[in-house]
């Protein structure tokens, strides 16, 4: 079975996020959106709530489940018997960080390859941030979440 693993923050989780696990679903038996808990960043939602959101979201999707996990991210690759790490590009900027994670890791588990899916055209400037900031001043979210967990993203403002 070939399992691939989504690694993000997911803080909330936005369209682009959804085309990625869409796409990658129907690449691969399995999908395992990882909610890292990690990050340095001070989340807006917390990691149930997080989980929640993309549960709700992706239920239609019978080949991807969803878990957190904080750590390094090797250690979940191994642990789920998976070598194939997904990852979006939005622009040239994400590259960079990105490939130097993807060495990165490599360096810890060798046999673990890391994918890169482009963006959408349509969410090529999407990001977990630009939604909150649109949220917090009350901007227009339509396209850029799903419909189902908008309410939730608007009820933290
Ligand atoms: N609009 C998008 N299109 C394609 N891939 C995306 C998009 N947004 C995020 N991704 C990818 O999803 C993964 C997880 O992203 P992450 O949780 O950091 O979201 P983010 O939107 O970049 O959030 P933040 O604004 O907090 O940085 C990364 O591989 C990232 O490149
Ligand atoms: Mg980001």
């Amino acid at each position: 079975m070939k399992i691939a693993v989504y690694p993000g923050s997911f803080d909330p989780l936005t369209n682009g996020h959804l085309d990625i696990i869409t796409r990658s679903s129907k690449l691969f038996d399995k999908v395992l959106v990882t909610v890292l808990t990690n990050s340095t960043k001070q989340p807006l939602f917390s990691v149930e709530e997080r989980l929640d959101l993309i549960r709700r979201t992706t239920k239609h999707l019978k080949n991807v489940e969803v878990e957190s996990f904080s750590g390094l991210l090797v250690n979940f690759a191994k642990e789920k018997n998976c070598n194939v790490l997904i990852k979006g590009l939005r622009v040239v900027s994400d590259f960079e960080y990105e490939f130097q994670m993807a060495l990165a890791n490599k360096s810890q588990m060798p046999e673990l390859e890391t994918l890169f899916l482009p963006s959408a055209q349509e969410y090529m400037f999407l990001s977990s941030s630009i939604v909150k900031e649109l949220a917090r001043y009350h901007g227009d979210l339509t396209g850029l979440v799903p419909p189902e967990i908008e309410q939730d993203i608007r009820n933290k403002f």
